[in-house]
């Protein structure tokens, strides 16, 4: 016989952790966010020590091992690569509809992802894997593409120029169909290391959770792009700099910032969840960017715009500070990647599919984790409303 009689339980009384803040899932190898002292070390490496002087190949790895790799795991890294740096057909075909469309680059990015594993590829050298060697050497041409066929371009086509080159210069040349300089090439390698990991970020948790179903690689990076895709996480370079380019000059910021803010919007590229003091990011890609923009020779209306910026920064935590008192709302990584990003001369809604490219060797990283941990997520939701309502018999 069957009673309903209720399960005696020892859970303890139920504790609501609203955007789960606060709460942490598991341990990890891959990065540490120190949000109050305004430090992030990745792999073992403070960013501002790492970023700026790895290869993302060798942060790739760094990530997915524990440890930096020897010049040989480098090699066998590139090599494998090298030798994935074609798209296969159907992946071609799903990004030349989508630009018929006009979708956004990370919308066509999201669709085309789940198709670049569709090829036979060689047995991997290295250890990360077929499925994330097809994604790492792919999505940065899947972007490429994208960006030429919307433009009524052809891709470049595979070859000995573009296999020669780094992740970063592939992804460089693939855009514009020449090699980039060195100079363009360690910039974007410096900003691929510095958004590479960020703790149990948006996107991070998004791919924990798929795989600790036990679904699959390609799976977890295709959720984990959308979650990047929101303003309010991955969304946000393209606004930040086109916040500075309304602001248009220094005598404007204050003005149209304090409007904004006065009207309840956000500034994007400010404030953070773990962050209540400047992202160290931002100095990175701050100091990264000035590099960049001397080394280039960039324009005057490129130089401007980068002091333009440094202005708007400066008023908008003194604003910010004014008008959101006690909330500490800094400088996040979003607003000079934008300021990096268009030094490399790219259109600002490819920013967030190139920080995708980058994410991507942190979401590797991971998942081989969560795999390990095997643990499946499932938080739990505290019921609020009626127990017990009936249905009318009329029907
Ligand atoms: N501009 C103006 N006000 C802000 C901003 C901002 N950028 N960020 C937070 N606030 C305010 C909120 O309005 C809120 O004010 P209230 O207390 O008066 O209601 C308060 O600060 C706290 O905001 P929350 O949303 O609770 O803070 P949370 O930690 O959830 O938000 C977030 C973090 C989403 C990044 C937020 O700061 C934001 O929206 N920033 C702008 C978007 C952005 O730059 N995103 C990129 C983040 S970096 C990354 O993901 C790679």
């Amino acid at each position: 016989m069957t009673t309903n009689a209720p399960i005696e339980t020892t859970e303890a009384a139920p504790e609501l952790h609203p955007g789960l803040a606060g709460v942490y899932l598991a341990t990890t190898g891959t990065s540490r966010v120190d949000g109050q002292n305004g430090s992030l070390v990745i792999g073992g490496y403070p960013v501002e020590e790492l970023a700026p002087k790895a290869e993302f190949e060798e942060v790739a790895l760094l990530l997915r091992a524990g440890r930096f790799p020897d010049p040989e795991e480098t090699a066998r890294l590139k090599n494998d690569l090298a030798r994935r740096r074609d798209l296969p057909e159907i992946a071609l075909q799903v990004l030349a509809a989508a630009a018929e469309r006009k979708l956004t680059p990370m919308d066509a990015l999201r669709m085309v992802t789940g198709s670049l594993t569709w090829q036979s590829d060689p047995e991997p050298e290295s250890d990360l894997g077929p499925e994330a060697l097809a994604l790492l050497a792919r999505m940065p041409l899947a972007v490429a593409a994208y960006d030429r066929l919307r433009r009524g371009l052809s891709p470049i086509p595979a070859d000995d120029a573009g296999r020669s080159l780094s992740l970063a210069g592939s992804l460089l040349y693939h855009l514009s169909g020449k090699e980039p300089s060195a100079a363009r090439i360690r910039a974007l390698n410096t900003y691929l290391n510095t958004v590479v990991d960020h703790g149990l970020n948006a996107s991070t948790f998004t791919a924990r959770v798929i795989v600790s179903t036990r679904a699959d690689l390609v799976s977890a990076v295709v959720g984990a792009l959308g979650a990047l895709s929101g303003p309010l996480h991955g969304g946000a370079p393209g606004p930040a700099l086109d916040l500075v380019r309304e602001i248009g000059s220094p005598q404007r910021a204050e003005a149209v910032l304090r409007e904004k803010l006065e009207a309840g919007e956000r500034l994007m590229g400010f404030g953070h969840r773990v962050y209540k003091v400047r992202d160290p990011r931002a100095m990175v890609l701050s100091d990264a960017a000035a590099r960049l923009y001397r080394e280039e020779e960039l324009g005057d209306e490129d130089r401007d715009l980068f002091d333009l910026a440094k202005t708007v920064e400066a008023e908008a935590i003194r604003l910010l500070d004014e008008l959101k008192p006690g909330r500490r709302l800094r400088t996040n990584v979003e607003f000079y990647t934008a300021l990096l990003l268009h030094g490399l001369g790219l259109p600002t809604d490819l920013f967030t599919p190139i920080f995708a490219v980058g994410r991507t060797a942190g979401w590797i990283a991971h998942i081989h984790e969560q795999e390990q941990d095997g643990k499946l997520i499932r938080p739990r939701l505290m019921y609020q409303g009626e127990t017990n309502r009936t249905l009318s018999t009329t029907v």
